[in-house]
């Protein structure tokens, strides 16, 4: 089990965190409209919670499911927050055109720390250069 920060409250946050409560994970939510998030964490049930917009998550896991708009505006509410996680190294990687290469570098990412270089602690990086 996992405890896992959905930031958003949207569709994603409410899919990913409807999969995560049924795997049996805990689930923090955090939004900029509080009261969006504690309807989001009471749809969810399993105890979901909802964390303080502007704090660092609490969970070991942190998946951010705001649009790009609020995910660039680092420094501020809670993508400020995860900027200052230690363990949290974000890469702006250029705009939503960049999405499908990014999928892919996830799964290559993910085969790499299970059979590469057999540690989490990298990243992969993509440049979208000016054409
Ligand atoms: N839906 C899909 O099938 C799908 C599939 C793959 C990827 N994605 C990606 O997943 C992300 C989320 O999609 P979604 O469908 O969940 O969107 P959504 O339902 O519109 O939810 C967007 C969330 O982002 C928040 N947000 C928007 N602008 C913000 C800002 N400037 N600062 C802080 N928070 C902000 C919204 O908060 P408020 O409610 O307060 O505005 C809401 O919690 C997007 O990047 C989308 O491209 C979506």
């Amino acid at each position: 089990m996992s405890s896992i920060s959905i930031i958003g409250t949207g569709n994603m946050a409410r899919t990913i965190g409807a999969r995560a409560i049924a795997g049996g994970n805990t689930v923090e939510i955090m939004g900029r409209d509080q009261s969006k998030a504690a309807d989001l964490a009471k749809a969810l049930g399993g105890g979901a919670t909802t964390g303080e917009w502007g704090t660092a998550p609490a969970g070991g896991i942190v998946i951010v499911a705001l649009l790009y708009a609020g995910v660039v505006r680092a420094g501020q509410g809670t993508c400020g927050g995860v900027h200052r996680e230690p363990r949290l190294r974000p890469l702006d990687v250029g705009g939503l055109k960049m999405a499908h290469w990014l999928e892919g570098a996830g799964v290559v990412t993910v085969g790499l720390a299970n059979h590469g270089v057999s540690n989490p602690d990298f990243a992969l990086g993509i440049t979208e250069l000016p054409v």
